[in-house]
């Protein structure tokens, strides 16, 4: 087998992917039409040429528009069906997605109507296709810690459909310790406790996520390679970096994907695993991300079945399920080789 077909047959788990970042134009298009919310653009080709970002907040500006389109139950479910359908075709056997309540709270629809759509589709995911998953919900941090308090609350009622709370939006500016209340109560509450740090801020974001906010993984956290005693840090804890090459390349977080450390954090034993963050915006869904990482850096079949493997032990799964997803990939990897 070439490693391109090994690649698109490899069983992938996803851990860093957000559901709004899953809209393709098509659907913005779309749904745009059905709720009849004006778009600044004409066809969705428009719509995929302004994707050039020259960094996060550009991307951000653009994202957060997308997401306007999204209003009913229903859409959020189709949103979520469609992602599921994209995981299906490359072999994601397991997917942990974030959402964004805050981005749909401050436009008036309501956090049940979010949930609910999401939660809805991830259920006939695992009925229908048989994708494992689980919901991760985000506090913006451009907002104050005031209003993720007031989604913490909100979530109280959905907190059989929620594994864990994350932070995402813009990094610089916005630190770890402007939440340290808000994520010591979603712990008190049962919740485990993501970030993103170290995509585009400073290694303190690394250190304080995993100080202060007590997080079972950090999301991105490419920037550890400026401080060596931290990389040390993370191999020997086995903290998980949720990587995103891709979306790294696009935001300019890396020159090219020739520049990318991914691959020498995998060599030097850090639990790191590769995602999509944002697959209608970056170009590209699970297999493109493990396409373009070997495309560009010399990577053994082993190498590439350790990101999965890392991805399971990352993984907010239990214990039977993680059982479950290593006996795929042990069985994949015999029947590849043999
Ligand atoms: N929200 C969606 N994608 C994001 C990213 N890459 N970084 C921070 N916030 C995000
Ligand atoms: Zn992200």
């Amino acid at each position: 087998m070439d490693q391109r077909a090994f690649i698109r047959q490899l069983p992938k788990v996803e851990l860093h992917m957000h559901i709004e970042g899953s809209l393709e134009p098509e659907m913005m298009f779309q749904l745009a039409k059905r709720n009849q919310i004006p778009l600044s653009f004409n066809t969705p080709q428009e719509v995929k040429a302004a994707y050039q970002f020259t960094d996060l907040q550009s991307f951000l500006d653009i994202y957060y528009q997308g997401a306007n389109v999204l209003v009913h139950e229903q859409d959020f479910y189709d949103l979520t069906w469609a992602y599921l359908c994209r995981c299906q075709q490359d072999n994601v056997v397991h997917t942990e997605i974030f959402f964004d309540p805050q981005t749909h709270t401050e436009r008036g629809i309501s956090f049940d109507t979010v949930i609910n759509g999401i939660s809805r589709a991830l259920e006939d995911g695992k009925e229908k296709i048989g994708i494992s998953s689980r919901i991760i919900m985000c506090f913006l941090r451009h907002l104050d810690q005031k209003s993720a308090f007031l989604t913490l609350e909100q979530a109280m009622a959905h907190k059989d459909k929620i594994a864990a709370v994350g932070l995402d939006s813009s990094e610089v500016g916005h630190p770890p310790e402007k939440f340290v209340q808000v994520f010591a109560k979603a712990r008190e509450e049962g919740f485990l406790t993501v970030a993103h740090a170290g995509e585009e801020g400073p290694v303190d974001n690394i250190y304080n996520s995993i100080e202060l906010l007590q997080v079972s993984r950090i999301d991105h956290g490419v920037r550890c390679s400026d401080d060596s005693h931290l990389v040390e840090l993370l191999a020997q804890s086995r903290m998980p970096l949720t990587v995103c090459p891709l979306s790294n390349v696009k935001l300019k977080v890396f020159d090219k994907m020739e520049s990318h450390n991914v691959v020498d954090l995998l060599r030097q034993n850090l639990c790191v695993t590769l995602n999509s963050d944002d697959p209608a915006y970056f170009g590209g869904y699970m297999t493109d991300n493990f396409l373009a990482v070997a495309q560009s850096h010399s990577l053994t079949e082993k190498e590439l079945v350790q990101f999965t493997k890392n991805a399971i032990e990352a993984s907010f799964t239990s214990d039977n399920e993680k059982y479950h997803m290593r006996c795929i990939l042990d069985e994949f990897f015999s029947r590849s080789i043999g």
